[in-house]
């Protein structure tokens, strides 16, 4: 694993943006995976200005984001398909037909998440994925406990990421406690992934990532398995 250590979050970010970049620039219809959570919002900010400073077009990529809570419509404010709307997608000149992810309200979830599965094998190799990582070591929803070859599927949750969560929401009740979430062996598919680590916080978990067991307990450690990983972090991490 490629690891680069800088000194803040603005510093990760711009890393990162260059990066994404560099896949746009280099594919003609690049294929992005992308993450939510508050590690990669600055990234995101920083390649709608890119985008608008005509740096970087997305007019030709197709992207893929990691989960979607089950329960969660794309219009409701918590939901990832808000999140991405309005930190990314809104800002830039994708195709708005050409982002993808799962429906969290789909009639049948287990049907959604092999059509979703579908969809990814359409488009092709996901050419770079982007990965944030939960405090107990999730990708995605891949909580500990998941198997390596997982692919597409309907997840729980683990108690801790229900508590992570709880603060987006006005009560414990309307807390999802499950997700659509790419499978680790769909992740691991990806020609090149980046994982963003950020704050102190992070720093337990991301030393088992590094120096500790490849297990499952762990399932960001799987990625010690993939040939081409770049991990940025910051100082804090
Ligand atoms: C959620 C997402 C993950 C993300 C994680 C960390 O659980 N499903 O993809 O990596 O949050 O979020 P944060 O960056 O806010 O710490």
């Amino acid at each position: 694993m490629n690891i680069i250590k800088v000194e803040n979050n603005e510093a990760l970010s711009e890393k990162a943006a260059d990066m994404i970049e560099d896949t746009l620039h280099a594919k003609e219809n690049p294929v992005l995976g992308l993450a939510t959570g508050s590690t990669p919002e600055r990234l995101y900010e920083i390649l709608q200005k890119r985008c608008h400073d005509g740096k970087v077009s997305f007019q030709h990529a197709t992207t893929f984001n990691l989960d979607e809570y089950i329960g969660l419509a794309g219009d409701n404010p918590n939901s990832y398909r808000q999140f991405m709307n309005e930190k990314l997608f809104n800002g830039i000149d994708i195709q708005k037909e050409n982002t993808h992810i799962p429906n969290g309200v789909a009639e049948d979830p287990d049907k959604e998440a092999i059509d979703y599965e579908k969809k990814l094998a359409d488009a092709g190799k996901i050419d770079l994925q982007i990965l944030g990582i939960g405090l107990n070591g999730h990708i995605g929803f891949n909580e500990p406990g998941s198997d390596v070859k997982s692919r597409t599927q309907v997840v729980d949750l683990a108690e801790s990421t229900i508590e992570a969560n709880a603060r987006f929401f006005n009560s414990m009740d309307e807390v999802p406690t499950q997700a659509i979430t790419m499978g680790i062996g769909t992740i691991m598919e990806a020609s090149k992934i980046i994982l963003l680590v950020q704050g102190e916080k992070k720093a337990e978990i991301l030393s088992k990532v590094l120096h500790g067991d490849v297990t499952s307990d762990v399932p960001a450690s799987f990625l010690q398995m993939h040939k081409d990983v770049t991990i940025i972090t910051d100082i804090d991490a």
